[in-house]
């Protein structure tokens, strides 16, 4: 099982010709609504690669639509609260070439309560789960520290990126996610170089280039498979959750790259951050179809 601390946003996706210049009005060639959040991308993306989840986090009374979308994944949704908040939202806006840019709202994932981390971390067992969690909620240091204490193994996504929130936790956590501009500035406040990261596992993600993971002094490069995208928001959220659903299952850390390396690659020729994730069977499909 993995218990994932996570957000929970209302993506509200604007595609437009090209990114706004500052001080320019630009007119969006479409609107659409969509489920996201760093978290709930995650958990879905770990429920169709098979995996059991749990996730823990908050959603205002607007956010009843985005509990049955990750209920209908797989997720479990019982301890996600129904806070006096509005549901956390994003402004994405995403150009031609699929790249995005993200506004975050945190509305009800600043909500998370100390004694709903508290329960699920004591009714979890530590010899098995592991606890996942981003920075897109409040309680990142107590959910560590806690987690710890108990002796769960705890991945970290360390987006959106802030140093002074990130430093703290290193000490604590088994697997670090950070993308390639994200670990060179980790280093450069840590004075280390990018690849000696206080962590013992770290999974830095290079974009379209692919990923590579650091295992102490071993390294496992997983290229990308050639896609043309159509929206990339949510394809590091998908690599993430498809990596740690089959590791945390058994798989080596070679075939749960390539799968994840596959399942985001699927992922961004579809509009979407969680709706655009694949399962289990059109991933393996893909993959019998590459000969890397
Ligand atoms: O990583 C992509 C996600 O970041 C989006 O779904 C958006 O909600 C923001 O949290």
């Amino acid at each position: 099982m993995i218990l994932n601390f996570g957000s929970i946003n209302i993506d509200h996706v604007y595609r437009v010709p090209h990114m706004p210049a500052p001080g320019e009005t630009l007119a969006v060639t479409s609107y659409e609504r969509f489920l996201g959040g760093k978290g709930a991308n995650q958990s879905i993306a770990i429920a169709r690669a098979g995996g059991e989840v749990r996730h823990i986090g908050a959603v205002g009374a607007d956010g009843s639509w985005a509990l049955e979308r990750l209920d209908e994944a797989g997720v479990a949704t019982d301890h996600i609260a129904r806070a006096d908040a509005a549901t956390g939202h994003a402004i994405i806006t995403v150009d031609d070439a699929g790249e995005n840019q993200i506004l975050i709202c945190g509305g009800a994932n600043q909500g998370l309560a100390e004694d709903n981390v508290r329960s699920n971390l004591d009714n979890g067992d530590p010899a098995s789960d592991w606890v996942l969690l981003q920075n897109e909620t409040n309680l990142s240091g107590k959910i560590v520290t806690s987690a710890r204490a108990r002796g769960y193994r705890i991945a970290y996504s360390a987006a959106p990126f802030v140093a002074e929130q990130a430093i703290p936790l290193l000490g604590s956590i088994d697997l670090l996610v950070v993308n390639a501009i994200e670990a060179r500035a980790l280093a450069g406040h840590l004075d280390v170089e990018a690849n000696a990261l206080p962590v013992e596992q770290v999974l830095v993600t290079h974009g379209g280039e692919g990923a590579r993971l650091h295992m102490g002094s071993d390294v496992i490069d997983q290229p990308s498979f050639e896609v043309a995208p159509v929206d990339t928001t949510g394809a590091g959220d998908t690599f993430l959750g498809s990596f740690l659903a089959l590791y945390s299952s058994g798989s080596s850390a070679e075939d749960a790259m390539r799968y994840a390396a596959a399942a985001s690659a699927i992922q961004v020729t579809r509009p979407g951050a969680a709706d655009a994730i694949p399962g289990r069977s059109e991933v393996s499909a893909f993959l019998e179809g590459q000969d890397m």
